[in-house]
């Protein structure tokens, strides 16, 4: 009895956050647990508890909750007459892919995508939201644990897609690197309430945009790098593919450089892309000539 009392204690997660959209503080609970609130301030008066604005039958300074689920979940706040004392949030952990689609053909994993533009600082994130919900997004690395960027906060509505940019992210590219973790919390309208943790490097993510440009005059060819490569050529040097076709020819060709001298000057269509060139990473989309 004593033990279950300690391990009902130890099981709760009081999560602080000071922002408007996910609430707080927030008390979360798996399904089936119990839930103990106080209200606090004002001792000797009389309160009254209300869950979303109803209110509720019990009456006095400990509000217990047994059984959780879903039902149960919500703002629960505690009043002396028309004075509110306090309130709090009681959220119930649900599987990830009750809020986050899963990987096709991987049940159960919920299917979160990350990429990198450039090592500079920002991160791209995109998931399907299958609730109304709010979702909670941080960047942290392990190895001193501390967060690389401000979080990012969506609300979004159910079966949608969820594209979200982390900015100003510190990954410090010259360093050796560590791995980075992201924390996505989401917090279903219902209560429902998923955390999912996600660790990799950063070079296995780093997908450039495409070239900025492609540009064909007679047999020369030129392009730029992506606009959001704003990195030293020389330390983080990028590898292009282009591809050229004619009603004679076709060319596909790998180069390090900026431009191409060809023999031929009659190109009718033409594409490029680009990847690092020492990372092997994601090939960019292709920049088509227009
Ligand atoms: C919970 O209800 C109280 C009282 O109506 C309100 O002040 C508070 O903002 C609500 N909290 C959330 C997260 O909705
Ligand atoms: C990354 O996210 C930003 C902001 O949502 C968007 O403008 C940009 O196009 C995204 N990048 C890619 C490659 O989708």
């Amino acid at each position: 009895m004593l033990l279950g009392k300690w391990a009902a204690l130890l099981a709760v997660v009081v999560v602080m956050e000071g922002t408007a959209a996910f609430p707080s503080p927030l008390l979360i609970r798996k399904v089936g647990e119990e839930a103990a609130l106080d209200c606090t301030g004002a001792p000797g008066e009389k309160v009254e508890w209300q869950h979303e604005g109803r209110t509720q039958p019990e009456s006095g300074r400990h509000f217990s909750l047994h059984h959780l689920d879903i039902p149960y979940a919500g703002n629960y706040s505690c009043w002396a007459e028309s004075r509110l004392l306090h309130s709090v949030y009681v959220a119930v952990w649900v599987p990830e892919v009750y809020l986050i689609d899963e990987r096709e053909g991987e049940e159960g994993e919920p299917a979160i995508t990350c990429w990198a533009p450039s090592y500079s600082g920002i991160l791209n994130c995109s998931w399907k939201s299958l609730h109304q919900a709010t979702f909670q997004v941080h960047l942290r690395r392990t190895e001193p644990d501390a967060a690389l960027c401000p979080s990012v906060e969506v609300a979004v509505p159910g079966n949608k897609m969820v594209h979200i940019l982390l900015e100003d992210c510190s990954f410090c590219p010259y360093a050796e690197e560590t791995p980075l973790v992201l924390v996505l919390k989401g917090l279903a309208e219902d209560g429902g309430y998923t955390e999912v943790r996600k660790t990799f490097f950063l070079r296995e993510i780093v997908k450039p945009d495409a070239p900025s440009y492609l540009s064909i005059v007679g047999q020369r060819i030129s392009w730029a790098p992506p606009v959001s490569w704003n990195l030293p050529a020389a330390y983080f040097p990028l590898q292009y593919n282009l591809r050229l076709e004619s009603s004679s020819s076709k060319e596909d060709l790998f180069i390090d450089g900026l431009e191409l001298t060809t023999k031929q000057e009659n190109w009718q269509k033409g594409w490029i892309r680009c990847q690092d060139r020492f990372m092997n990473s994601a090939w960019s989309s292709w920049r088509e000539w227009v």
